[in-house]
């Protein structure tokens, strides 16, 4: 059986996560969330009180961060671990989600994460969301896949999300925060985010989930991979 690497990139609160993991779980992969592997070294440097522009307490840090994922049934998904401890949940939260672009810029946590990400690629099988998969990590992969959506929209989706959660949040926080995290994220020195020139641009404004995964199972298809049509 043909086994492929698929790299899902684009903005903030596009989609591409909800894709990527429908997508591993028709094909079989595995699913990497690899900006929950950002959000959580953020989450240790904030509770550890970090200063992320010091060189050396950084690589101190990364040095006593341990991440790994870990299947969960509930969900049908990987949850991510910092050192041991369930983190999926908490690494959402506004705060880490307010550092995490300014923590992702900085070279040591660039590589720091891109050698483990690459490591998890190993037995192709797999399915990845970010920022710079299909650029940095894993620039050969066999099926790239560029999301985007409309401002508007976006803004919208992230909010409904946090709302439940968080009643109190306003539309103005969250459109300034992917703001926010779009500039920085396509402006860092270290793998900005791009398109990959042998991408594929999928826009979902318009889409639904499954109009958006129907399309992605066609472009792995066309790949010729021992893929079962349900
Ligand atoms: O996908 P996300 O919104 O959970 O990602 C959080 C942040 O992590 C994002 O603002 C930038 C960073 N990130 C990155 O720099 N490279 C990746 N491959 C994934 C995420």
């Amino acid at each position: 059986m043909r086994k492929i690497i698929v790299a899902v990139d684009g903005f903030s609160s596009c989609g591409k996560s909800t894709l990527a993991k429908a997508l591993a779980k028709e094909l079989s992969y595995v699913f990497i969330d690899s900006g929950a592997m950002y959000r959580a070294i953020t989450l240790y440097f904030l509770r550890e009180h970090i200063n992320w522009n010091d060189e050396q307490a950084v690589l101190e840090a990364l040095s006593n961060i341990k991440l790994h994922f870990d299947y969960n049934e509930d969900r049908g998904s990987s949850d991510i671990f910092l050192n041991d401890e369930n983190v999926e949940l908490i690494i959402r939260d506004m705060l880490v989600s307010e550092n995490v672009s300014e923590v992702s810029t900085i070279k040591a946590v660039r590589e720091f994460a891109v050698e483990q990400q690459q490591q998890m690629g190993k037995k192709k099988g797999i399915v990845m969301d970010g920022r710079d998969i299909g650029t940095t990590v894993f620039p050969y992969a066999q099926l790239k896949i560029f999301v985007t959506a409309d401002n508007a929209v976006r803004v919208e989706r992230r909010f409904k999300e946090l709302y439940d959660k968080n009643p109190s949040i306003t539309i103005e926080e969250v459109r300034n925060n992917l703001e926010m995290r779009d500039y920085i994220d396509s402006n860092r020195e270290f793998s900005p985010l791009r398109k990959a020139e042998d991408a594929v641009v999928l826009d979902n404004t318009n889409l639904t989930r499954e109009e958006q995964l129907k399309i992605a199972l066609d472009l792995a298809r066309a790949k010729k991979l021992d893929v079962q049509t349900s």
